[in-house]
């Protein structure tokens, strides 16, 4: 037992021996990584993460775009070292949760009132809550495009993932498209006075149509948008109208878009004021943290100072407002404000997108390897002989990536990326392209060193 093994297979059968599924996220197992990627990390710096043999690669998965500034960012540890000496968590309210609560609200115009939660999925399970005690209302609407929004039944029942939640847990989740108004207004149409919120992501590599449907010149790839109006409103303000003509809650989880796209949230990029808003990854640099947020009148179901009004059980939890993690917050909060943290993101974005796609072009595989999304939200896109999506292509990929010390199993940039990552980055890509290409003509199978990468939701392994 020592964090110096490196024998990998060793740890593997470890980790399945000891945890389900090998670890504690999905988007962490085995079957998401090529089989030479090292079944776990030891520790992290900066833009770089260690294995278990000292093997250093920079990171593009950030902990699941969680770490924004970069591992163990020394300001951020001390603030919650700091927290740590100030008893962690004690028996009223803490002066943390307090400041933690305000320097959310001063930066979020939308945001009046939050809770703290741990997980991101807690939070928008509250913000369900908060809708249907609110409105009286049951259903609940989600875009069919945007993988995940909570580990929590009401959702996960709408996935591939159906084991364990039995039917009517899901019976009130409604799925419309994402980019496609009418698909909502036929979900109102068919349950009048009975929705009790649309609960979207703003954005991911997929932007709102844009007002009379003219996309920003550069963007390479924002989908496709479908029975849209063409009016004055992007996608995203028309779903806002039509929430508030209805009654229904507008709810945007910026669990990914929040800390990123814009100081204030992708809300206000986009022009939009949601009723409630969930945050979580990119709160905190990596520290537990989420929060659900919004209008005052809305959050006050879960108040106590309202004589006589019916109760809600919002949120209520032990380590909810643990003060290390809320005083990581605000000192991620402060450094955001003092150094432009998401011009950072948006130019480096950029640069990836532009200098990777030149290595593409270089190799002529234009048509094979390509970037897509804004700067701030990108992917890459893999494409076999024929032209179509191939994960086979993607693993390939990630593992010669891998093998030239670059993690990229989605791109999450964070502070810590500047211009000696971005040449390595481009370096790799260079080398694993290479190969890339060769497996175009000769068969991705003689380069793959183990499975294909295979999608998380699935109904089976
Ligand atoms: C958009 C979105 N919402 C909610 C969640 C859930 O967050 P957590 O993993 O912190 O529970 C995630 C996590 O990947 C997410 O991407």
């Amino acid at each position: 037992m020592s964090n110096t093994d490196t024998d990998f297979e060793a740890l593997r059968a470890r980790l399945h021996r000891a945890i389900p599924g090998g670890a504690h996220t999905y988007s962490r197992g085995d079957d998401q990584f090529p089989a030479i990627a090292p079944p776990l990390f030891v520790r992290g710096k900066g833009a770089y993460a260690w294995d278990s043999a000292g093997q250093r690669y920079l990171d593009y998965g950030m902990a699941l775009r969680a770490v924004t500034l970069g591992y163990a960012d020394a300001r951020v540890n001390a603030a919650a070292a700091a927290e740590m000496e100030n008893g962690v968590n004690l028996t009223r309210a803490t002066m943390t949760e307090l400041l933690a609560a305000e320097a959310l609200i001063d930066l979020v115009p939308s945001v009046e009132m939050v809770k703290f939660g741990k997980n991101g999925s807690n939070v928008t399970t509250a913000a369900v809550k908060i809708a249907r005690a609110y409105t009286g209302r049951r259903y609940i609407c989600v875009p069919r495009q945007q993988p995940f929004f909570s580990f929590d039944d009401w959702f996960i029942g709408t996935t591939a993932l159906k084991r364990g939640i039995p039917a009517e847990q899901t019976a009130s989740t409604l799925v419309f498209d994402y980019n496609d108004i009418g698909s909502l207004k036929a979900l109102f149409d068919a349950h009048p006075g009975e929705i009790a919120a649309v609960m979207l992501e703003p954005a991911t590599t997929m932007i709102p149509c844009p007002p009379a449907c003219t996309r920003p010149a550069g963007w390479p790839s924002t989908g496709t948008c479908a029975g849209c109006d063409c009016n004055a409103q992007n996608f995203l303000q028309q779903v806002q109208t039509l929430c508030r003509k209805d009654g229904a809650l507008f709810i945007l989880d910026e669990m990914i878009t929040g800390f990123r796209w814009h100081l204030q949230g992708a809300q206000t990029f986009f022009g939009v004021q949601p009723d409630i808003t969930t945050f979580g990854k990119g709160m905190a640099n990596g520290f537990s943290v989420a929060a659900v947020g919004g209008r005052r009148e809305v959050m006050e179901v879960g108040a106590i100072n309202r004589p006589g009004m019916e109760r809600t059980f919002l949120l209520s939890t032990t380590h909810g407002a643990e003060m290390t993690g809320l005083g990581a917050f605000i000192a991620t909060a402060q450094i955001y404000r003092d150094e432009d943290v998401v011009g950072h993101l948006w130019r480096y974005g950029a640069s990836l997108r532009d200098g990777m796609t030149q290595v593409a072009a270089r190799h002529g595989l234009s048509a094979h390897f390509q970037m897509d999304g804004p700067p701030v939200s990108l992917n890459y896109l893999t494409r076999d002989t024929g032209g179509q999506v191939s994960l086979s292509m993607r693993t390939l990929l990630s593992q010669e990536l891998l093998k030239r010390g670059v993690m990229m199993p989605w791109v999450a940039i964070s502070q810590s990326h500047g211009p000696a990552e971005l040449q390595l980055t481009l370096e790799a890509l260079d080398g694993a392209l290479g190969v890339y290409a060769q497996a175009l003509d000769g068969g991705v199978e003689k380069f793959l060193q183990g499975p294909a990468i295979r999608p998380v939701f699935r109904s089976h392994n």
